[in-house]
């Protein structure tokens, strides 16, 4: 290397380095030498060669040794922009860390998968890996620094060097809980599944235990209840024996009451009227406590309404009344967020059994009519509801998701 005599080998280790991580590898390299042997040169010809390679740099000082996570602040603050893209845990974690808010002194295991959350956010950003180096190593992740020591952390999408593809991201909801309210099927299940998939802890409850087992036989859940949601008391007694806090609470039980509504009793009509509106008044209200600040509270609902018809005045009306509720919900339980999903027709159980032999037709229909030529499956609704869980940005709004269902019928 020009300008290093006598360091070839140590500059040859340092370029395979910066070659392995180019290539979608992560890496760690430690150099050790005694104070005034080139360590610092060797560490400027590491950044000298590395210049499409974004790069954090931090300096270790013995005097800040007893200063709590002094050098990982120095390596992270110009990454703090992406701390609200990180898993709620880790963020929490990381801002306490940071002096962004007050609160106990944080698990060090939830501080580095926050740091290393970090660098991903910041490598998918450049689209390149990232070199966090040139730091000395850190007295707050559990190592005493050490003056005769530098070292240099490159890390890529994955800690264990896994090459770098779109797949690999980090999963969005590790470290949490979600609760899905009617996740023995349809749409709840696929929601579970999702979630899940994105490193949730999930419980599900419905009201049929053997279909709970079923699904929990399918699905690696935490823990199943069985009750029925339209009963107040019991949500009440199944939230107040939940460990908390939790993170997201997706409300899928009931169904429309459609029907003539001339030809209903006033008993029916009241309770088509206001099941689902007071379900997700009594959600709200155990769900104060017990969701984690800026988690969220996702409720089912229909696109129906846009357009009257006959014998969906009681559903449609109830609809209708849901999206209001839910944006003055999200007022009353701030910061914890609350949305709603507006879905047309989607196949699941609930669609199978309303429409009976009808179903086949149904689909064929849909498929021929819709923008988007398929039937809108649950596992579309459960995308959008993880993301409504994962994207702090979103509160008190309706989304829809019908397949273009309202521009066609
Ligand atoms: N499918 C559609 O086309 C569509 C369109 C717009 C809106 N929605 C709404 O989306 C939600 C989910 O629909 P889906 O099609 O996924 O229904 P689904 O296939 O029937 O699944 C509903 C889930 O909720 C549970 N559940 C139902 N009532 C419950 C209650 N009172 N207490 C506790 N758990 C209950 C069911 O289990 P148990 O039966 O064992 O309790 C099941 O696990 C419903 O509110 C529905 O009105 C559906």
């Amino acid at each position: 290397m020009d300008g290093l005599r006598g360091r070839a080998e140590e500059c040859a280790a340092l370029d395979a380095l910066v070659v392995a991580i180019r290539g979608g590898e992560s890496r760690s390299l430690v150099l050790r030498g005694e104070a005034g042997i080139g360590k610092t040169a060797l560490l400027d010809h590491l950044v000298a060669s590395a210049t499409d390679v974004s790069l954090a740099r931090a300096t270790g000082v013995e005097s800040k040794m007893e200063l709590a996570f002094a050098s990982l602040h120095q390596l992270c603050a110009p990454m703090l922009d992406r701390l609200p893209r990180l898993p709620l845990p880790q963020r929490q974690a990381l801002e306490i860390v940071f002096g962004r808010s007050a609160g106990a002194a944080p698990d060090r295991f939830l501080v580095g998968l926050g740091v290393l959350s970090l660098f991903s956010e910041m490598a998918d950003q450049a689209r390149h890996p990232v070199a966090p180096g040139a730091a000395e190593r850190d007295a707050e992740l559990g190592v005493r620094p050490d003056p005769g020591l530098s070292g240099t952390h490159l890390v890529n999408r994955r800690p264990t060097g896994a090459p770098m593809t779109p797949s690999t991201r980090e999963p969005e909801l590790l470290g949490q809980t979600v609760v899905v309210i009617g996740g023995s099927a349809g749409i709840g299940l696929e929601t579970a599944r999702r979630a899940l998939g994105e490193g949730a802890e999930v419980v599900l409850t419905g009201r049929n235990q053997a279909r709970l087992d079923q699904a929990a036989d399918e699905l690696d859940v935490q823990r199943t209840a069985a009750f029925d949601a339209t009963d107040p008391a019991a949500v009440e007694a199944f939230f107040a024996e939940l460990q908390s806090p939790i993170d997201h609470v997706m409300v899928t039980a009931g169904a429309p009451h459609y029907g003539p509504p001339l030809e209903m009793s006033r008993e029916e009509a009241q309770r088509g009227l206001t099941e689902h509106l007071l379900l997700t008044l009594t959600i709200a209200r155990v769900a104060v406590g017990k969701v984690r600040p800026l988690g969220s509270l996702v409720f089912m609902g229909g696109t129906g309404a846009r357009r009257p018809r006959v014998g969906l005045a009681i559903a449609s009306t109830a609809t209708v009344a849901q999206n209001t509720l839910i944006a003055n919900l999200a007022l009353e339980v701030a910061p914890i967020r609350v949305n709603l999903i507006a879905a047309g027709f989607v196949d699941t159980p609930l669609s199978a059994a309303i429409l009976g032999d009808d179903l086949d037709r149904r689909r064929d229909e849909l498929r021929s009519m819709l923008p988007i030529g398929r039937v809108v499956g649950p596992a579309d609704v459960a995308a959008l509801a993880v993301h409504l869980m994962i994207n702090t940005a979103l509160t008190g709004a309706t989304y829809d998701i019908d397949g273009g269902q309202q521009l066609v019928s």
